[in-house]
């Protein structure tokens, strides 16, 4: 059980003076009866607005990234979660990305407001799988699939080497990579290390969610369930 006008401000719904007036103006009901007492303790469940049920308690999403969007909250310029409903921005707990991805680096990214979910999936212990389509500027020549599947693959300025990882190549210019890991930058720094470059990055896949079905900039909720097995 918690106060209604202090459950209604940390789910976005407005500041406490706000969710108030919404409250005393009749706009909340619990089981088709209006409740304007702002401060009564009410479950999560039950309560409606304008006969819509609230937003989830917790929320998991999926989304898209497109290219140009950065995974902070106070970076200068367009925040991935500019991409978000607007009520959904002023939650709090806030909602977070679950590890990053580069401005440029399109595709899967998870977010959450469970700070303890987000640690889980972005501890080093974890070993979370990562899919990444690449594109390069030089062609690939075919001993980098050893080289990053060895696990001595070192980084510039890291004390261990990579983990294993599965290089896939598709043509001369296009690869999958597969990694269990998550450094900054990690995957233009494995191809630079063999004096490739990246032009592309998209990520496809974080442990079993796609965006398959999501056009860029779009979200989807998903459940603890969906994302390991
Ligand atoms: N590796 C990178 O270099 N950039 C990303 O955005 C993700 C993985």
């Amino acid at each position: 059980m918690e106060r209604l006008d202090k459950m209604l401000t940390s789910l976005g719904y407005g500041s406490r003076k706000e969710v108030q007036t919404m409250i005393k103006n009749g706009h909340v009901s619990i089981n088709g009866i209006v409740i304007r007492n702002v401060s009564q303790k009410v479950e999560h469940d039950e309560v409606m607005i304008d006969g819509e049920k609230l937003d989830p308690k917790s929320l998991i999403i999926v989304l898209n990234k497109p290219s140009g969007y950065v995974c902070s909250h106070d970076d200068a310029g367009r925040l991935i979660y500019s991409l978000l409903p607007l009520r959904w921005q002023y939650r709090n707990p806030k909602i977070s990305t679950i590890g990053r991805l580069d401005s440029d680096t399109t595709g899967v990214i998870l977010l959450t407001d469970d700070g303890k979910l987000n640690h889980e999936l972005t501890s080093p212990k974890k070993h979370v799988r990562k899919l990444y389509e690449v594109m390069l500027a030089s062609p690939l020549s075919g001993n980098e699939v050893e080289l990053f599947a060895s696990g001595e693959l070192m980084l510039r300025g890291d004390e261990k080497p990579c983990m294993s990882a599965k290089l896939t190549i598709l043509d001369p210019y296009h690869a999958t990579v597969e990694l269990y890991e998550g450094r900054y930058h990690q995957v233009k720094r494995m191809f630079a290390a063999v004096g490739n470059k990246v032009i592309k990055l998209h990520r496809k896949r974080f442990a079993n969610i796609d965006v398959d079905e999501l056009k860029e900039g779009e979200f989807r909720i998903i459940s603890k369930e969906d994302i390991l097995d």
